[in-house]
């Protein structure tokens, strides 16, 4: 078995959205979906862009797809060679993981067509595809090559005043609808055929079209050159992404491919983990890793990943606590800079924090939930559409899902942690913790002068209890804010003067002295038998069986959570929550607890988000049920190998990839069944393998060193590299 490659025989289109997610090609600017170069808008075809966003009427915002730049359609004979509507005989789509790229080959009888496409890994703005279509009967062929407007949106349009350009270099240029965003994308073609060659251009794009004689044995070869670029990028997009083609064009497709392929190899080197023992693992856990690998923003310094990468517009293309929760620990420890470039994303976005903190009347940095481009929030206040009535759902997400700021705050210290690194912490990091820290302040709503704070009307991990009072997990990490806002001053002890400036230019000195009183009264967790409740009123809740719940289901697209949701008057939660905390903080409990909390709330989870299951292996790991981690790690591994994870909230298409399990995986694999961690400068592991895993080895970076960490049943190592 090749673990590096994913492979698939035979197409169907209903299986179009979620093979566009598996077969995806990205570079951190822009992803590529894995369809056939001649699929049109039905087969779901898109570049969607990092960080470009835009609003359609009053629907959600959300990223931009790039015109259609590597379109290519070929007929022959009057036959159309699309996988869509030209029947054919056989087809395979391929992924290389090690080196992204994707391949097909179709056979339609009378011709078969062979390509294979990246997205430059080294040019962050060149995608590039070689496309060989031969013949097994003369006749007549008809070639097209160009840029197509006919692309998939959700809340589409987007792209509005196109301007086409015909040449040696074909352009499409188009500006956004809300923030006139200029947007260029260009083609240019090498071909090792003569032909009668003709331009088209109408409202589909702007095509060059072939037409030729073959004969029966002819092969015909083509690469295609395409480029995009935004204002946002480059004042004149279209001449830079123009000049792109023009240079990649001139280099040649090998040349391009290998500066491509090179770049992949820096990657593995730093972030591989060799998994020995058992193949399909292998390959679900390189999946995962190329999946993380291929969204970060290498081309940038102050960005994060979307919750669905760069596999299409869902979930508004925004930046969740999963950025900071699951990306993270895979980047801090193989690739600092793309961990930082996250980080430095919540810096730079405190004002968009500070701004909707100041909306419901709260000082400090409320962290938009669903984030995009300067921390505007994304989520609306109805975020889901009920299938029965399809009216929108109110839903609390926004307002109430408080933890969003203390999640980043806990990710600013393990970036301390992990690297060592104060400068981050100075030019912002601190501040973004002080301003988290100032907001529960303040949401405590001055009442910490009592004994007991509880935080009330708010929501923890697990969406389905919405309104709650007192979620272990939301107490927990604001406590935990709290206590990193205080560690400041000893993490720059020797410089109190700048410290002091600080506080001053916060204006903080005041709720400085209130920190350690908060710390203390926070409210806490109520236990039974050892089981901390949820929230307040939890253990009161209905207490049934998954299966009931799901039994009571009367469509299966039905959200769970709302107000009139099945799992909301019971004890079902959506997603690791109690659990999840555990897992972060695992030193503030007992094997015992740890154990006692798995036990409970493991079988009344759904693992209705693909966030779930590696909080729970984690967990696992450390209380020595490694079949059961094993089982979650598997099941976090291969989502976007075998395409699962949930379609549907309620009426709302939420496919496409996800980045979160990718970095469970790499998380249990790493944290869990190494047992990695660092703590006080120091790097330690603490095996769990799974009995199915005869060796784990893979690089790790901290404090700046590089190391090797090789786990077996016989033993441990870390050695320095
Ligand atoms: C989960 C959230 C998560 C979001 C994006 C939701 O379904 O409940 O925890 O942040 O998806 O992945």
């Amino acid at each position: 078995m090749n673990t590096w490659l994913l492979q698939k025989e035979g197409f169907d289109k209903k299986d179009a959205a979620s093979d566009g997610n598996r077969f995806l090609c990205a570079n951190g600017y822009m992803g590529l979906r894995g369809v056939p170069e001649e699929a049109g808008s039905a087969l779901f075809p898109a570049i969607t862009l990092a960080g470009v966003y835009d609003q359609f009427e009053d629907k959600w915002r959300e990223p931009v797809n790039a015109p259609n730049c590597l379109f290519i359609h070929a007929s022959f004979n009057g036959q159309s060679l699309s996988v869509e509507d030209g029947s054919p005989q056989a087809h395979s789509t391929a992924l290389d993981y090690r080196h992204g790229v994707y391949s097909r080959k179709t056979d339609f009888g009378a011709a078969c067509i062979v390509s294979r496409r990246f997205v430059s890994m080294a040019s962050p703005h060149l995608l590039a595809d070689e496309y060989q279509v031969s013949f097994r009967l003369d006749g007549e062929m008809t070639l097209e090559t160009g840029i197509s407007t006919d692309i998939w949106d959700i809340n589409g349009p987007h792209l509005f005043d196109y301007q086409l350009t015909a040449g040696e270099i074909l352009a499409v240029s188009c500006v956004t609808g809300q923030k006139k965003i200029n947007l260029a994308a260009a083609q240019c073609v090498q071909a090792d055929f003569e032909a009668e060659e003709s331009l088209r251009q109408d409202e589909t794009g702007v095509f060059r079209v072939f037409r030729r004689r073959v004969r029966k044995g002819e092969t015909l070869n083509l690469r295609v050159f395409s480029a995009v670029y935004t204002s946002l990028d480059e004042p004149a997009p279209a001449d830079a992404a123009k000049s792109c083609c023009r240079e990649a064009k001139a280099a040649g497709f090998s040349a391009c491919l290998q500066s491509h392929t090179d770049a992949w190899e820096k990657i593995w080197t730093l972030s591989e983990i060799t998994l020995e023992g058992n193949e399909e693992a292998a390959l679900f856990l390189r999946a995962s890793q190329y999946h993380l690998n291929c969204v970060a923003p290498r081309h940038a310094k102050n960005m994060s990943i979307p919750a669905r990468g760069l596999s299409g517009q869902t979930y508004k293309g925004a930046i969740f606590w999963d950025s900071e929760m699951f990306f993270f620990p895979m980047f801090a420890y193989t690739q600092p800079k793309i961990a930082e470039s996250l980080l430095r994303y919540r810096v730079e976005t405190l004002d968009g924090a500070r701004k909707k903190a100041a909306e419901y009347g709260y000082r400090g940095a409320f962290y938009a939930w669903e984030s995009q481009e300067g921390g505007e929030e994304g989520c609306t206040n109805f975020n889901v559409v009920d299938v029965f009535t399809h009216r929108p759902v109110r839903t609390y997400f926004r307002d109430k899902q408080i933890h969003i700021s203390a999640d980043i705050a806990y990710a600013l210290r393990s970036w301390y942690e992990i690297t060592g690194d104060r400068t981050l912490l100075q030019a912002g990091g601190a501040k973004v913790i002080l301003e988290c820290a100032r907001f529960y302040l303040s949401r405590a709503n001055g009442h910490f002068d009592s004994d007991r704070v509880d935080f009330a009307d708010v929501i923890g991990p697990d969406e389905y209890h919405e309104r709650v009072t007192n979620s272990f997990f939301t107490n927990e990490m604001i406590r935990h804010c709290l206590d990193s806002a205080l560690l400041l001053k000893d993490i720059f002890a020797d410089q109190p003067a700048w410290f002091a400036s600080l506080l001053k230019e916060l204006n903080y000195e005041q709720d400085w002295a209130l920190l350690p009183a908060l710390r203390e009264r926070i409210s806490p967790p109520r236990e039974r038998n050892g089981v901390i409740e949820q929230f307040d009123g939890y253990f009161g809740l209905e207490d049934c069986s998954l299966d009931t719940v799901r039994g009571r289901l009367r469509d299966p697209r039905e959200y769970w959570g709302g107000d009139h949701g099945v799992a909301g008057t019971t004890q079902i939660i959506k997603q690791a929550d109690v659990i999840a905390l555990m897992a972060l903080l695992p030193e503030r409990f007992t094997d015992r607890q740890a154990a006692a909390n798995w036990v409970y709330y493991e079988p009344r989870t759904e693992h209705g988000s693909s966030l779930s299951a590696c909080m729970y292996a984690l967990t696992a790991c450390r209380i020595g049920r490694l079949d059961e981690a094993w089982d979650l790690f598997m099941k976090t591994a291969q989502i976007d190998v075998l395409g699962g994870g949930k379609q549907w909230a309620g009426e709302i298409y939420i496919g496409g990839t996800h980045p979160a399990s990718n970095g469970g995986a790499w998380m249990i694999a790493a944290l869990g069944f190494a047992g990695l961690k660092m703590r006080a400068g120091k790097l330690s592991v603490d095996p769990h393998l799974p009995r199915q895993i005869t060796r784990l080895s893979f690089p790790v970076t901290a404090c700046g060193e590089r190391y090797r960490i090789d786990v077996t049943h016989e033993g441990a190592s870390i050695s320095r590299q």
